[in-house]
């Protein structure tokens, strides 16, 4: 039998990839296939609660998939697939819905912020987003969803979705738990470091994205907003922009806060910020010029997803006849 327990997560192809993202997410990905069964996924499905451009999705969905491969998930080792491309996740999608209540989704705080900022858009697919993406950790009986923390609330919401389903019928879905990494689990934009760094925020400057050309990685570093103080110091209060920094060149290098402190006391902010910049070029290098090279190899990519697909169907098909036994459906 096996013993290994289950991961699941995903990302929208909603934009562009950022250094969020990667550090976030992706990186801590690939280190986790050899003790985990993983499943990652393309989000496609979730991007569409906002207008898309049909074509853009397309492409960055598969530019998605090329990064994915090139930050390290083999293809061999982890299912990598699109969410679209497994209707189980619609159709469990559906059954939740009826064991979500309206309340509890208006309290999301993503939805509260997503429906301000597209006032003339606010869709049901909006409202029911968690919905979906507890029917994509629940059908892989997932015990971990490796997250950001802005992705925390929507776990917990899919843990008491899961929770109530079972109350009914006996213990159909595992309690999946967030996996948050101690650091990078929150990169913030370099312009506003109030907020997080965003694949949809408007003002470039403050995002780095995973394909950004080197010169273009420098120059961000260079402008990013910081302080007056001239002191390199962690104080996510005090010094929102220093602290980002910190915590990006920390994921960057493995080097502790401590250590960033003492290497750079004395010293001013350019040689900080240009330190921080050299770092991510170094640490994105290698990954974008893989992802450069793979998304060319239109068939390749064809091979991963469709194999992604059928292994991703295998198992979400195991929950959903059993959901659709427990509520009651006739079986076919
Ligand atoms: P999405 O596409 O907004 O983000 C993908 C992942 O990246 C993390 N992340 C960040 N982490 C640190 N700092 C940032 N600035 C930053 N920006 C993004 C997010 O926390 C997330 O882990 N709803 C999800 C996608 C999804 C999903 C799922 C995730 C759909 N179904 C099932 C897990 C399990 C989303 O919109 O993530």
């Amino acid at each position: 039998m096996d013993e290994k327990k289950t991961i699941l997560s995903g990302i929208q192809p909603s934009g562009a990839l950022t250094l969020g993202s990667y550090l976030g997410a992706i990186k801590n990905w690939a280190e986790l296939a050899e003790s985990y069964d993983c499943y990652y996924m393309m989000a496609d499905m979730h991007t569409i609660t906002v207008r898309q451009n049909p074509a853009d999705l397309r492409r960055r969905t598969l530019e998605q998939l090329a990064a994915y491969i090139a930050a390290g998930l083999d293809p061999e080792k982890n299912t990598i697939f699109i969410q679209s491309h497994v209707p189980a996740h619609a159709e469990l999608s559906w059954v939740l819905s009826c064991y979500t209540m309206f309340g509890e989704l208006s309290r999301m705080t993503q939805f509260k912020d997503k429906s301000a900022k597209n006032a003339d858009n606010i869709n049901a697919g909006l409202f029911t987003y968690p919905v979906l993406m507890a029917a994509d950790i629940l059908l892989y009986q997932a015990d971990l969803v490796p997250v950001g923390e802005d992705q925390k609330q929507h776990v917990e919401i899919c843990r008491d979705i899961a929770n109530r389903f079972n109350g009914v019928y006996g213990e159909v879905f595992k309690l999946p738990e967030p996996y948050i990494g101690k650091v990078g689990a929150r990169i913030m934009s370099l312009q506003t470091p109030e907020n997080k760094m965003s694949k949809s925020d408007p003002d470039q400057n403050g995002c780095v994205y995973m394909m950004d050309r080197p010169e273009d990685i420098a120059r961000k570093f260079k402008r990013a907003v910081t302080d007056c103080d001239a002191c390199v110091r962690y104080d996510v209060k005090e010094k929102p922009g220093i602290s980002n920094l910190m915590q990006i060149y920390s994921v960057a290098t493995g080097k502790s806060f401590a250590d960033i402190e003492t290497e750079f006391a004395g010293r001013g902010y350019g040689d900080f910020k240009a330190a921080v910049g050299d770092a991510v070029i170094e640490l994105l290098r290698p990954v974008r010029e893989e992802a450069e090279r793979l998304i060319k190899d239109k068939a390749y990519l064809e091979s991963v997803y469709r194999a992604g697909a059928e292994r991703a169907e295998r198992t979400a098909m195991r929950t959903l006849r059993k959901v659709y036994k427990k509520v009651g459906f006739v079986q076919r």
